[in-house]
């Protein structure tokens, strides 16, 4: 067979992973000797970096590897979303397979870039996209493909994840935590993608393309993250038996007239039982539960980003591809590219059905659960549990866990208690699962 030729673009956390990893002596398939790195694209080549590199490897222009007719394979490891895009695209038209970390990217413009892959005849390889070192995108692929995909949750996100674990396990403050992940290198200097549930949520629209064959609208996926989080409801949260994680929730709904698969997907902070596999999912560690027919449940549990775990999934789509570029056969493999095969839609808010926990302060004044408890009812919502955790000063603090029930319903019992005269404010809102 001869050589598989890379132009890896970026050199950062991921980018030196792979290299190292290309350049282990560890005890590593044999056909890894077969993958030769024509050159490394950085942004500023004058940049002192903790690596011996050999030869003369680095140059400042990304473009110069694409347009290389000995380049076989490129590897985008640089994040953002405008150069990458441009970079990914120009490789494909190129007739050059794309291996990508970048969630951002793929969660945007995933069905422009699989169109162009298939368009060109060429592969766009994402397993390091999606948690890190944990192999999820080519099971899903390939592995779970006798399955119909029923649902999915994850906890996707390593900072947030952290964040909650040091937040429950050392009832530590939230703005503390993040400063003190900033400074463990967990969070980025601007944290708002991981906190605000926007990086989870890119994660969740790729698995959600993977898992039900059609492309979803990212704008669409309603997103909640944890900066509102309280520690009064961690430790309630706890008392009741609850751990708080920030989930990615994808689940099948039905299929409508249209033959368009309808879709339940959200992200946002969520009680878990205790029993629960996925509330024994601490720090940094990221876990995903899919549940298949006629498979039945499995999680996928392990490291979510890092260097190392995130640069042997890059790896392992280099091998992938190398091992499917030299068969040598003109149609491509079906099951290592990707393209939609359905129409499917995002429910609209409202219909999203789930459990919700309430955190209500109010006057320390008798029948006031009783009012709460009848105006859910009028609005059909039933109540898992209802209450009161903790009074001083004549306020009391009422907790509410719901069952299963229509954004729509809840929202509406939601504004007619707050109109309640014993009520002072609605503290807190988490979905349950
Ligand atoms: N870090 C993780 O644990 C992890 C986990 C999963 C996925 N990812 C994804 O992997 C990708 C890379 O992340 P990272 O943490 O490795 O980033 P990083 O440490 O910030 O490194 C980025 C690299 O890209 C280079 N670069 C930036 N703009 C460039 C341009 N226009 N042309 C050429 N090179 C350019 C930088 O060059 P200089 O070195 O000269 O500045 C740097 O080497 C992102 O999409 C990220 O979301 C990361």
């Amino acid at each position: 067979m001869r050589k598989c030729k890379i132009g890896i673009i970026g050199f950062g956390t991921v980018g030196k992973g792979v290299y190292r990893i290309l350049k282990s002596k560890n005890d590593i398939h044999p056909i890894l000797k077969d993958i030769e790195i024509v050159g490394i694209a950085v942004k500023n080549i004058n940049k002192k970096r903790d690596i011996e590199l050999e030869n003369n490897l680095l140059i400042n222009d990304p473009y110069k590897l694409i347009d290389d007719p000995n380049v076989d394979v490129i590897v985008e490891v640089i994040g953002g979303t405008d150069i990458a895009k441009d970079i990914i695209l120009k490789s494909l038209r190129a007739r050059k397979s794309v291996v990508t970390a970048n969630k951002a990217v793929i969660a945007r413009y995933g069905s422009e870039i699989y169109s162009e892959a298939a368009k060109y005849g060429v592969f766009v390889l994402t397993e390091a996209a999606v948690c890190g070192g944990i192999p999820i995108i080519e099971p899903l692929k390939r592995s779970l493909k006798s399955n119909q995909i029923n649902k999915m949750v994850g906890i996707i996100n390593g900072t947030t994840n952290f964040i909650l674990t040091k937040m429950t396990n050392e009832k530590a403050d939230y703005k503390e935590t993040l400063k003190l992940a900033q400074k463990l290198g967990f969070a980025e200097f601007d944290p708002t993608a991981d906190v605000e549930g926007h990086d989870t949520a890119d994660k969740i629209s790729i698995l959600t393309e993977l898992a039900f064959g059609g492309a979803v609208n990212r704008d669409s996926i309603t997103t909640e993250g944890i900066e509102k989080i309280n520690i009064k409801d961690i430790e309630y949260a706890n008392k009741l038996g609850f751990e708080i994680k920030l989930l990615a929730f994808s689940e099948r709904n039905h299929v409508n007239k249209e033959e368009s698969l309808s879709l339940n997907i959200w992200v946002a902070p969520c009680l878990i039982p205790k029993s629960h596999p996925l509330s024994k999912v601490d720090g940094v560690n990221n876990a995903i539960l899919i549940e298949a027919s006629p498979l039945g449940e499995i999680m996928l549990y392990g490291p979510g980003a890092g260097s190392g775990p995130t640069a042997a999934s890059v790896v392992s789509d280099i091998l992938n591809l190398y091992a499917s570029l030299s068969k040598n056969i003109s149609s491509i493999d079906p099951l290592l590219a990707f393209n939609y095969w359905r129409d499917c839609h995002i429910i609209d808010f409202n219909q999203i059905s789930k459990k919700n926990y309430l955190r209500i302060i109010c006057s320390d004044t008798p029948g006031v659960i009783g009012k709460i408890g009848d105006l859910f009812g009028k609005n059909d919502v039933s109540i898992e549990s209802i209450v009161q955790l903790d009074a001083s000063k004549n306020k009391a603090e009422i907790v509410v866990i719901t069952h299963e029930v229509s954004n729509g319903k809840f929202e509406k019992s939601k504004k007619e208690i707050n109109r309640l005269s014993e009520v002072e404010l609605i503290a807190s809102q988490l979905s349950c699962i």
